[in-house]
């Protein structure tokens, strides 16, 4: 039966007369078992959730759907929902979890029909792309039944059922709601991720689970380290769903690659060139290079003229907008008979690893690397990193090229370095990270004890210390650890502690107008920047040198290849002496008061303006929430800029370096020797600056610098500016001589009140 009208529905054209043939159908699908709501026996033409008949999509997409291998476990994975609170299940990238296990979980009668479910996704772009299949799916209005959140951005409604979130976003909805009432059935997906927010929601949810005898939870990986995740969850039953790989040949090169940008972009013209029809997934690691090299295929693809046939180049990273992201879901061109192959070529982040499946990937290129952040606590530095992948992450990455039909990895580095060199496991980012945004989220969920929360790996002590300190420098915690009311304001921001402290302070230097963009402005930023790092991996370091060249600017300027001086020009118009974090600003104004259509001429990204428009005005209305003031100086007024930089300072007193004699600066405290980095908008090199982003390199750059007075630290931060713990050198000398300049002003000013004032009148 269930072939038949397979058979049946593949004829219906979506074109035909779609009302007078809808009827047949239904009639012909009442027949079939169907999953949703609409699962009944008869299940009616009225789809349950929207009360409108099934849309031709619909039934499409169902007959997609039951062919995944998710679907022969329906129902033993429904008894074991019914059976168990806790339930791991592990599956084959594009096997149909993240997709249709929630929707099974919908269907579950015992749990109550309008049972809201979150399924947490690592990735932003997962989350929202799934959300939106998932609607289609299910036929339904997007951020109606099924809905989105990530952070800056909300697609659900009261009529929510299902909603897709990123795992730090549920991490904020527990601060507010820590027993999570809302949900009866949490989906934790892509566990293998090992992210932060997924680690703490472990710990969190296995609390909650002891509370709520209503909530389920299921965990969800591509690949797992089974025995440790069943343990740490007390033997919760494991299912394991086969997915259909084809088997996939794997290729190793002979010797190390020097520059694998180039060797995967020769590796892909290679592959079109003499391999049969097939789409090509190549991996690389960031914005910069995936738009570099999509560029350069089609550049040399296009030389060969009609000898080979066309390609489609598309790039995919979670910055990209979604309606762009959107297209690697898109069938490549069709090859024509007896003509040359014509194919799409995906350029990928890691994302394609196992959070998206890309059909009809048959070709996959597997440089290696991957970006990660590292946290170095003894320097309180956290970089990108380029690094090498695991070997887990190489056998993802060789498993997506066996989707369709029997595939080919071509990995750009010797067996002999994969063997040795890769580590088994990506490291957890708990054991990497800087914690002070997850120690802050901690005591918000009212954990003190956080050396004795259940994590499922521990964090290293000096990591938790380094954590502790900065809140304590930032007021966010008191001395017994305790939250202060400030901190329970910065909790309420899903930004760095820091950049969450300058907010709650701006209002009291009358700048919060000002300070909320240049926040947005590098809350979008922080997503893009693209670093590169010296590292070992077969002797690759003339590889990693030449990955400089890759190096991005700022996301809100734009610098296409075939005008970069022109837009160097551009830029330098919107800098401001003092420093970038005004620039930024300048760059908004001028976004604001001019023609939308001219930024091209400027070189400005409209995109990323815009969308940090979107992200102040979610942080202008959680300002409000607070009760903290939405105001400006005079613009006109000699400390306009004065007010917004002390306003950066009361954040960001810890990220400040001082120029020594010989021209270096180093870092406060941390005494690493830094440079400015070229891109800065400044036209001296100011004593004390303080910056965004610490860049590793061949040699450490400080990006997104501005200047600051010496003055304004010790008044801003004088208990992290207490030189009775301050390691000697330059910048302490120097420090030295500003208190010593306040002491002889107080005591003038003392002397003044002394001798100066009127006596009072008898
Ligand atoms: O989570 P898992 O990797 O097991 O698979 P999934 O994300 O649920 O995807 C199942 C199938 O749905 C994939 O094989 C894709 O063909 C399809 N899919 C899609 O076409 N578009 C999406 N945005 C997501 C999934
Ligand atoms: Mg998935």
């Amino acid at each position: 039966m269930g072939t038949e009208w397979k058979r049946k529905v593949s004829l219906f054209d979506v074109s035909d007369d779609y009302e007078a043939s809808l009827s047949a159908l239904f009639t012909r699908l009442s027949r079939v078992s169907i999953n949703g709501a609409a699962a009944a026996a008869n299940p009616p033409p009225i789809n349950p959730w929207s009360g409108r008949p099934y849309s031709a999509r619909y039934l499409k997409l169902l007959e997609k759907r039951r062919e995944l291998p998710v679907w022969r476990h329906k129902d033993e994975f429904l008894r074991a929902l019914r059976d168990n609170r806790t339930l791991i299940l592990v599956g084959e990238t594009g096997c149909g979890k993240t997709t249709q296990i929630p929707q099974f979980v919908l269907d579950a009668e015992d749990l109550g029909n309008h049972s809201a479910v979150a399924c947490t996704q690592p990735w932003r772009l997962a989350a929202v792309s799934v959300a939106r299949r998932v609607a289609q799916e299910m036929d339904v209005a997007i951020g109606e039944e099924v809905g989105y959140s990530v952070r800056f951005k909300h697609l659900c409604s009261y009529k929510t059922v299902l909603k897709y979130l990123t795992d730090a976003m549920l991490l904020r909805e527990a601060m507010a709601d820590p027993l999570l009432e809302k949900y009866k059935v949490i989906i934790l997906d892509e566990v293998h991720e090992r992210t932060l927010a997924t680690d703490v929601l472990f710990a969190h949810l296995k609390a909650v689970l002891k509370k709520r005898p209503d909530l389920k939870l299921v965990v969800m990986s591509a690949a797992l380290e089974v025995e440790k995740f069943q343990g740490y969850f007390s033997g919760a039953p494991l299912m394991k769903v086969h997915g259909r790989l084809h088997p996939v040949d794997i290729f190793y090169t002979q010797e190390p690659e020097r520059d694998y940008m180039e060797a995967a972009i020769r590796t892909a013209v290679q592959i079109h060139m003499c391999e049969p029809a097939g789409d090509i997934l190549v991996f690389l690691t960031g914005e910069g290079e995936i738009e570099d090299a999509c560029w350069k295929i089609n550049m040399e693809i296009n030389n060969f003229g009609d000898h080979v046939g066309p390609v489609e180049v598309v790039p995919l990273y979670s910055t990209l907008p979604l309606a762009m992201q959107l297209k690697v879901f898109e069938p490549g061109p069709p090859s024509l008979r007896g003509g040359p192959p014509r194919r799409k070529i995906v350029v990928s982040t890691n994302i394609a690893e196992t959070s998206l499946t890309i059909d009809g990937i048959v070709y996959v290129i597997d440089p290696g690397f991957t970006k990660h952040k590292v946290y170095d606590p003894r320097i309180r530095v956290e970089s990108l990193l380029n690094s090498p992948i695991s070997k887990a992450s190489a056998h993802q990455r060789a498993g997506r090229a066996g989707r369709t039909r029997p595939g080919k990895c071509f990995r750009l580095y010797t067996g002999k370095s994969f063997n040795e060199d890769l580590q088994q496991q990506t490291y957890p980012e708990i054991f990497r990270l800087n914690l002070a945004y997850t120690v802050l989220t901690l005591k918000k969920l009212g954990i003190d004890d956080l050396v004795h929360f259940d994590f499922m790996d521990h964090p290293a002590p000096e990591t938790l210390m380094r954590a502790l300190e900065v809140l304590n420098y930032l007021g966010t915690l008191d001395d017994e650890g305790n939250l202060t009311h400030l901190g329970e304001m910065m909790s309420e921001f899903p930004l760095d502690p820091q950049m969450s402290k300058m907010l709650v302070m701006s209002p009291k230097y009358n700048c919060s107008n000002e300070i909320t963009t240049i926040a947005a402005m590098l809350s979008d930023l922080n997503h893009l920047v693209y670093v590169w790092h010296l590292y070992y991996f077969d002797c690759n370091i003339t590889m990693c040198k030449q990955s400089a060249r890759f190096l991005v600017s700022p996301n809100c300027f734009l610098r296409p290849r075939e005008a970069r001086k022109a837009a160097g020009e551009a830029r330098s118009r919107f800098g401001h002496i003092d420093g970038d974090h005004l620039t930024l600003l300048n760059v908004c104004h001028w976004y604001k008061q001019n023609s939308k259509s001219s930024t091209y001429d400027y070189f400005i990204n409209a995109r990323a303006l815009k969308y940090a428009d979107k992200v102040r005005r979610q942080l202008v209305g959680i300002m409000t929430r607070l009760g903290l003031k939405v105001c400006s100086t005079d613009f006109n007024s000699r400390v306009y800029y004065v007010n917004i930089r002390k306003a950066l300072v009361a954040g960001y007193f810890m990220q400040v370096a001082h120029r020594e004699q010989n021209g270096h600066y180093l870092t406060v405290k941390d005494n690493q020797i830094v440079h400015l980095h070229p891109s800065n908008s400044m036209d001296h090199k100011p004593e004390w600056v303080f910056f965004d982003e610490f860049v590793l390199t061949t040699s450490n750059f400080i990006r997104t610098v501005t200047d600051v007075r010496g003055e304004w630290l010790i008044d801003i931060a004088p208990h992290y500016y207490d030189l009775s713990n301050f390691p000697l050198c330059e910048a302490k000398r120097a420090l030295e001589k500003l208190y010593g300049k306040r002491e002889r002003e107080a005591s003038v000013t003392r002397v003044r009140r002394l001798y100066l004032t009127p006596p009072a009148a008898p």
